[in-house]
Parts: structure tokens; sequence; C-alpha cells
């Protein structure tokens, strides 16, 4: 067991960089996947799958507000064309078009710092959880990239 970890760490060094990055790649997408399970927790509670509770909705803001204080460390200009596994990887318009992108992050989170001090009960959930699955949606229509 220790032979294969000291021979590990040996790849590991000698792929350092690589590695890093498609590390780097991997948090990136461990962030995301929290975004969308989050996003599904509040949207079970709009479609009356669950019922409401605050702190799923709190913690779910929570998450989207650590998100933006991520989202410019996430996307170094080294990961660019490297893919995570999975469906969706990040479009090389993040770097080619990194104004328009921190926009985009700016206006995120606008939209999850309003809705924190609106969304109380569901109708105010009902009310909110659009404004901010707008901002996903628009970021991800041009800097997210579906694999065919
Ligand atoms: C500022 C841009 C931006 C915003 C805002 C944004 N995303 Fe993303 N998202 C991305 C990019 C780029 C990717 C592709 C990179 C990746 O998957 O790691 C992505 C990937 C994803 C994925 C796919 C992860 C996977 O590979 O399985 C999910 C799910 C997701 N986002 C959910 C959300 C949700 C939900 C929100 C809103 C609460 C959101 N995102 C807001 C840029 C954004």
């Amino acid at each position: 067991m220790k032979r294969i970890v000291v021979i590990a760490a040996v790849l590991v060094f000698s792929a350092g960089a690589v590695v890093a990055q498609q590390d780097q790649v991997t948090q990136t997408q461990v962030v995301m996947k929290g975004n969308g399970k989050n996003a599904g927790a509040l949207a079970a509670m709009v479609k009356g799958e669950k019922p409401y509770d605050q702190s799923t909705v709190d913690a779910a803001l929570a998450q989207f507000e650590d998100t933006v204080k991520k989202f410019p460390t996430l996307f170094p200009e080294s990961t660019k064309g490297l893919k995570p596994e999975g469906d969706y990887s990040a479009s090389p318009k993040i770097w080619e078009d990194k104004v328009g992108f921190e926009e985009h992050i700016a206006s995120f989170a606008k939209a999850v710092t309003d809705a924190k001090g609106k969304i109380k009960d569901l109708d105010t959930l009902k009310a909110e959880l659009p404004v901010i699955g707008k901002q996903c949606g628009g970021c991800h229509e041009t800097y997210r990239v579906k694999k065919g």
C-alpha cells in the first residue's frame, strides 16, 4: 500500500502542473454541482414536492454567495481547454470575453444578495427563484458548453 502511495506521489509530482490544473477543473465542477443541487432543492419546494424549509433556503443562498466569492479563482487561464468528466465544460469564451464573464458574475451576485433579504416563505421563494435561475441560465448560455 505504502509503495502505491509513493508511486502515485512520484507520478503526481512529475505530472505536477497538469494534475494541478485538472484538479482545479474538477474542483470547479464540484462547486457548480453544489449550485445545481441547491437550486434543485429550491425548485422541489416551488413545485410542492417538498415542504418549504427556511434552513434549506438559507443554506442554498449561502452556497450561491460562496460561489460568487470563488468564481474569480475557479477558471484560471491555465485551465482553458481542459474538461471535467461529465456533460459540461467551460467555454473558451470565459477567457476570450473576460469582461462579459465578470459582468455575469456581478449580476448573479446581485440577484443572490437581493433574494437573501426577500425569501421568507413559499410565495417569496416562488417569486425569487426564477430571478436567480435566469442568472444561472444566462451565464450557462454563453460560458458553459454541453458536450455533444
Ligand atoms: C458566472 C457564470 C455562471 C453562473 C452565474 C452559474 N454558473 Fe453554473 N456553470 C458555469 C460554467 C462555466 C460551467 C461549466 C464548468 C463546469 O461544469 O465546471 C457551469 C456548470 C454548471 C453545472 C454542471 C456541473 C457538471 O459538470 O455536472 C451545473 C449543475 C450548474 N453550473 C448549476 C448552476 C446553478 C444552479 C447556478 C445558479 C444558482 C449556476 N450554475 C450559476 C458558469 C456559471
